[in-house]
């Protein structure tokens, strides 16, 4: 039986293939898929480079984390929730997804990134910086949140999204098993 026990987190930079992957997720679950970013453009009644552009990263930073509480509040019914690149980074963010769900980080190569976001213009982070070093650059900064932040880290390059579902579910069934036996022997 496809069960969850909790919500899910997928957080990761952009250009990991969150969004891909929780909608094959939600699927293979059955659960609904909740997606923060699209949250705060419905909310704001605009895109995200409209609002990073007339009322700034930090009034961003702000809704993301009032809209990821909504989206896992008690009572929500266990589900896939998907995560703008930035939001792992905040610590209140990421006590919140721990204690609600599992949180999986995804992981790609620079050059994957890059050859997948090129020619997005909806990133205001890459905005005027769309280039491999950049990516890298920026990577690199956040590697640390990201690992802290996460439950479960899945490797994305080379792999198709039959492939990497199969790996998160293997994943998270070994993850609820071993917190069963925790909870037997404490
Ligand atoms: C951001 C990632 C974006 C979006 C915003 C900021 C980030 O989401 O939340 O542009 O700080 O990495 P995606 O990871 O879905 O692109």
């Amino acid at each position: 039986m496809r069960e969850l026990s909790d919500h899910i987190f997928l957080i990761g930079f952009m250009g990991t293939g969150k969004s891909t992957v929780a909608k094959r997720l939600a699927e293979f679950y059955q659960v609904p898929r909740r997606d923060v970013d699209e949250e705060i453009v419905r909310k704001s009644k605009m895109p995200i480079v409209d609002i990073f552009q007339t009322q700034g990263e930090a009034h961003f930073r702000m809704v993301e984390r009032e809209v990821l509480k909504e989206l896992s509040k008690d009572g929500m019914p266990y589900g896939i929730i998907s995560c703008g690149g930035g939001l792992a980074l905040d610590d209140r963010n990421q006590k919140w997804m721990k204690e609600r769900g599992t949180v999986i980080l995804l992981l790609a190569s620079p050059s994957t990134i890059y050859r997948r976001l090129k020619d997005d213009k909806s990133r205001p982070l890459l905005k005027d910086h769309m280039d491999q070093n950049y990516i890298e650059q920026l990577m690199k900064e956040r590697e640390g949140r990201y690992h802290q932040a996460a439950d479960l880290i899945i490797h994305t390059d080379h792999k198709n999204v039959k492939d990497l579902i199969d790996e998160i579910q293997t994943a998270i069934k070994e993850r609820q098993g071993e917190q069963n036996v925790k909870e037997v022997l404490p």
